[in-house]
């Protein structure tokens, strides 16, 4: 797993560890925020990935310092590994969507410290940075949430975003070639459309998103988009129709 750097003002940073190692499990990015020697991971990962996670982890911060774990739904892609962390660093509290605490509990570590994610958000605060949960219910989990960054421009979108690549993948979609964003969305096309359930979801958080300032989307699969390219994902995924298999199989 690689890590690369996505904003950096002082010692307020935002890091992604990507293109994983096993291939067998869906690839899946995490993210890091640290600020001030106090970090949050997001969406630490599944069981099977952990130890490249951690290897990542510690790469661009102590694993020591992490104080807060943010789980935006239920999947074990995102949440799996909550009992290796708890294992390594007991001291890290987990903020979770409260509709699925008791489903994430199923995961182990009965005593991790939990913070419940009422369904209208909230928000933390890292190291003096505050980090607002915002509402993405449906997108793809009934209970789901993003994190927004508004002093860095950085909106972790979880599996909104996500594309399938292959091993090797980059961090970012390239913006400088306009063909990029192109090449990339068609691997992020499927996944939208089966995966997201509800077109009248989609289309209130497309209206909520559009009025923050972004610089950085960062999805939990896949590539981040930048600058210019995060108006034309919101563009995208607001045209696109989701829901797949109900009109494919009823
Ligand atoms: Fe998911
Ligand atoms: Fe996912």
């Amino acid at each position: 797993m690689k890590s690369a750097p996505v904003f950096e003002q002082g010692d307020h940073r935002w890091w992604t560890l990507y293109d994983q190692n096993e291939h067998r499990v869906i690839d899946s990015n995490v993210y890091i925020m640290e600020s001030g020697g106090n970090a949050i991971i997001l969406d630490p990962g599944g069981f099977e990935i952990f130890p490249y996670v951690f290897t990542a982890v510690t790469e661009v911060v102590p694993p020591s310092s992490i104080r807060a774990a943010f789980v935006s739904h239920q999947d074990p892609d995102i949440a799996s590994s909550l009992p290796l962390w708890n294992a390594c660093n007991d001291k890290i509290r987990w903020h979770v969507p409260k509709l699925w605490e008791g489903f994430i509990r199923h995961y182990g570590a009965l005593d991790a410290e939990f913070s419940g994610i009422p369904d209208e958000g909230g928000e933390v605060i890292i190291g003096g940075k505050k980090l607002l949960f915002i509402p993405a219910h449906y997108l793809h989990a009934s209970a789901n949430f993003h994190v927004y960054d508004p002093e860095a421009k950085v909106y972790f979108s979880g599996d909104v975003g996500a594309a399938l690549l292959s091993p090797g993948h980059s961090a970012f979609v390239d913006r400088r070639d306009p063909k990029a964003f192109d090449e990339h969305i068609a691997h992020a096309k499927y996944f939208h459309q089966r995966w997201m359930p509800s077109n009248e979801a989609k289309r209130d958080w497309c209206q909520r998103v559009s009025q923050l300032d972004i610089e950085y989307l960062c999805p939990q699969h896949g590539a981040i988009y930048e600058g210019e390219n995060v108006q034309r994902f919101l563009n995208w995924f607001d045209g696109l129709t989701v829901g797949s298999a109900i009109t494919r199989y009823l």
